[in-house]
């Protein structure tokens, strides 16, 4: 495929000219997917919109790659597509230059980068998933790739038990030897952490209008072709934010200051409340809750770890922990909420307890006492 004509701004990935010698580079987000562990919130909203510590995901990943210098930013939209550009528009309130691709049908991970090569005109694109937090050095991660001179490189992450992850064997030259699925004896602790710099030429290497997955196809077969996949590796904060469980841990580290993100300012703490949001007298919020615009705590409610999104409301005596709480839904007098997604607009009786990976889905109503673990005496 012939390279497109540089369009305004295609190629602006660094500082002004004259103050950076690194060839300019373009980051790509893939954000379309449907984002189904975390259901049901993401019925309404794409997972990279959910708003965590105040702001829709994605703004942190914006702000670290502009953080970073890189200013020409491509979407690869699929899932809700409409509702980025209605929120982030042409990024220039995040100091990005946003541009949208949309797929009429999802093309999985690999699919959606080939889907947006018409946009890309640098040499090296970074290739971001869109649902992950961290805190690794972009910079780095290009350095690598260009004194490797790799086709691709790879960020990897070590983790405590990579068992849950595919893991990335690499050898003394830090080239990738490997590309595995989860294993309960995984060989080495480094896996994706779902960040690439892809050659451009590679780019228009993947087959164009099918699905394709970038870590069961693409990676595989390079590797088995004998080119050269290189790997950055760190251990610097990352989380992918996919399953309930993470998004609860990794909004309570944005809070607290574990994770760090250029789109927070503010002193962090073992709270964030939002403006507009009302909290009564006696309410403990802990655990690197975060209350959402216009929600209300009721008095000795108790909130550990919690996500209470705009305008839920949490009546006294009640208990969440390690929970997210949807828009408008509502959380009765003395109610328990343990590890659990309550959907938006749903209403949750009085003394009622979900424990453990319950997921209420949006507006259901469960009446007072309605839903147990105990006894009610
Ligand atoms: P689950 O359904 O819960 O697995 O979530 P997901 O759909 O987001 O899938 P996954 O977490 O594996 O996706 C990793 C990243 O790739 C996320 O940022 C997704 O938004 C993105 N992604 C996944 N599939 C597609 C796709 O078909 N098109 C585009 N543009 N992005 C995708």
């Amino acid at each position: 495929m012939a390279q497109s004509d540089p369009g305004p701004g295609a190629s602006t990935g660094t500082a002004p000219a004259g103050t950076d010698e690194r060839p300019p580079v373009q980051a790509v987000i893939l954000v379309g997917g449907k984002g189904t562990r975390l259901r049901p919130l993401t019925l309404s909203a794409p997972k990279p919109m959910l708003p965590t510590a105040g702001v829709p995901f994605l703004t942190h990943l914006l702000s670290r790659i502009a953080a970073a210098g890189i200013t020409d930013v491509v979407l690869g939209t699929s899932f809700k597509a409409e509702v980025f550009e209605q929120h982030f528009g042409d990024g220039s309130d995040l100091g990005v230059s946003l541009r949208y691709v949309t797929e009429t049908e999802p093309l999985g991970t690999g699919g959606a980068i080939r889907n947006v090569l018409s946009e890309l005109t640098a040499e090296n694109i970074l290739v971001f998933n869109g649902d992950v937090l961290g805190g690794t050095d972009v910079r780095a991660v290009l350095d690598t790739h260009t004194a490797s001179g790799a086709e691709v490189t790879l960020h990897l992450v070590r983790v405590g038990d990579p068992r849950a992850f595919g893991c990335v064997p690499t050898d003394d030259d830090g080239r990738v030897t490997d590309f595995l699925e989860k294993t309960q004896d995984p060989p080495t602790d480094q896996i994706n952490a779902g960040c690439y710099v892809f050659k451009r030429s590679v780019i228009a290497e993947i087959p164009p209008d099918r699905p394709v997955s970038v870590e069961r196809e693409v990676f595989p077969a390079l590797l088995a072709q004998g080119r050269h996949v290189h790997a950055f590796v760190d251990s610097a904060y990352w989380r992918d934010m996919g399953t309930p469980e993470d998004f609860v841990h990794g909004s309570a580290d944005l809070v607290r200051g574990i994770a760090p993100s250029p789109a927070l300012t503010g002193v962090r703490g073992e709270s964030l409340v939002h403006d507009g949001a009302g909290v009564a007298p006696g309410a403990l919020l802990i655990g690197g809750t975060v209350v959402g615009r216009g929600a209300e705590i009721g008095a000795r409610a108790r909130l550990d770890g919690a996500v209470v999104f705009d305008g839920a409301v949490i009546e006294a005596g009640a208990v969440v922990e390690r929970s997210i709480i949807g828009f408008g839904a509502r959380i009765g007098p003395r109610a328990l909420v343990r590890d659990g997604v309550i959907g938006d607009g749903a209403d949750i009786g009085a003394r009622c307890e979900l424990l453990r990976g319950a997921r209420v889905w949006p507006g259901v109503v469960i009446p007072d006492g309605g839903v147990r673990f105990s006894t009610d005496v």
